[in-house]
């Protein structure tokens, strides 16, 4: 606006200088507000009008060159009545090179320069002299002017550059804002799924795993109640399990390790989880331990632990195996434990596919899978239909920390 505005200001302050200056005679005046209302109208139909409110954009070079044209054609009509119209021709300067690609802004500054350094004073007198130095006072102007223009323009680029920038650092910086809330509530999930899938995996192998085993004595204790000394044992023995189970579910919830692990290492905590297993039930357990043992991370030792016991439960419920065997085995990197049976066998894939589609059953081998996925671990499963079952459990051989 202020741009546009410059060439009616120059105009205005010229013409209200030139009436200031001196009482003119009254035609003489007359002629030269006539000429700065012609000079008024030239700006707007050839400038303004076109221009709009982009007036700091060139709209074509000759259309640009014809108001220049214009523009110089009437400053020096001014001017050749009054000095003071040299401030009006000067728009000439502060224009040319916003308006116009730089070669042609010189040639308008240096015409500029010409009409300014010629109308006052008309043409040097024809010695070397005097047209070397009217000739050089035009190029100097023109180059000084040009210089500056072009200097002002660079530095308005520079500015608006800048201004660009900035927007975009603004925008992207609103952006990852955004994208930082997202992640913030990506990880709240996982952290909520993550857990949930911990509980879902203690609740499996801790409390689903002891009710079963109370239902299991409950059902044989009502079978015996003929026989009293039965009768009781398994009464004791559901109440038992009714304790230890709900010992294992406060320690779930508190994500303490396995009671059976707390003061014993885990060969021994699995030689006597194969000893209780075997007491009640058929085949007996061959269990051994190779390579030497040391005591592993606590969240490792654990994970192994309820492996073992998923593994005994489901061959227990599933396999109808005449041999089961345990292996415990400590190399450089992993320590890797082994269960195999020579039961009925059944299709991995498939059952793992089908994990939790009746009624929440089946969910031992998932959550004994992402047990070992949360410690970096890997579960492989070999078996067949009528060719037995061997779950393999490796972790890395993180050893225990040292005071833990
Ligand atoms: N040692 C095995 N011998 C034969 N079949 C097995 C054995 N282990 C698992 N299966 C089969 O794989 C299926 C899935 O086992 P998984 O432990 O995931 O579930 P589940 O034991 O049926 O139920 P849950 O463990 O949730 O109480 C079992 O239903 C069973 O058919
Ligand atoms: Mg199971």
């Amino acid at each position: 606006m202020l741009f546009g505005g410059l060439p009616y200001l120059l105009l205005f302050l010229s013409t209200a200088l030139s009436l200031v200056h001196g009482p003119p005679p009254a035609r003489r005046l007359l002629t030269t507000l006539g000429l700065a209302a012609v000079a008024a109208g030239w700006i707007l139909a050839t400038y303004t009008l076109p221009t709009g409110r982009r007036s700091r954009q060139p709209y074509g070079t000759v259309r640009t060159a014809v108001y220049f044209a214009g523009l110089l054609a009437l400053s020096a009509a001014l001017m050749a009545r009054d000095q003071v119209f040299m401030l009006f021709a000067a728009t000439g300067f502060l224009q040319a090179l916003v308006l116009l690609p730089t070669v042609w802004a010189l040639v308008s500054v240096a015409a500029t320069s010409f009409v300014v350094n010629t109308v006052p004073d008309g043409f040097p007198r024809p010695t070397t002299g005097a047209v070397v130095g009217y000739l050089a006072a035009i190029a100097f102007q023109t180059v000084v002017i040009g210089w500056i223009n072009l200097l002002s323009s660079r530095l308005n680029e520079q500015h608006q550059r800048r201004k660009r920038t900035v927007a975009e650092l603004r925008s992207a910086l609103t952006e990852n804002a955004g994208l930082h809330a997202q992640l913030i509530t990506q990880a709240r999930e996982a952290g909520v799924l993550d857990e949930r899938q911990r509980m879902a995996g203690e609740i499996h192998d801790t409390l689903a795993q002891g009710l079963a085993g109370i239902i299991r004595q409950l059902e044989a204790a009502e079978h015996a109640e003929g026989d009293r000394q039965m009768w009781r044992r398994h009464l004791v023995a559901a109440k038992d399990l009714a304790r230890d189970s709900l010992a294992e579910a406060r320690r779930s919830v508190q994500a303490l390790r396995p009671e059976q692990l707390e003061s014993r290492t885990l060969p021994d905590a699995l030689e006597s989880l194969v000893e209780g297993w075997s007491q009640e039930r058929e085949p007996k357990v061959a269990f051994a331990t190779n390579g030497t043992a040391i005591p592993l991370h606590a969240e490792l030792e654990a994970t192994l632990y309820r492996v073992a016991q998923e593994a005994l439960a489901n061959i227990a419920k599933h396999a109808r195996a005449s041999k089961v065997g345990i292996t415990l085995s400590y190399m450089e990197d992993v320590v890797v434990l082994d269960v195999l049976d020579d039961g009925v066998g059944f299709d991995p894939v498939a059952a793992e596919a089908e994990a939790g589609t009746s009624g929440g059953h089946g969910l031992g081998l998932v959550a004994m899978r992402r047990r070992l996925g949360r410690v970096a671990g890997t579960l492989d499963i070999e078996s067949a239909r009528g060719e037995g079952t061997a779950i393999s459990a490796a972790v890395p051989a993180i050893p225990q920390e040292a005071g833990a």
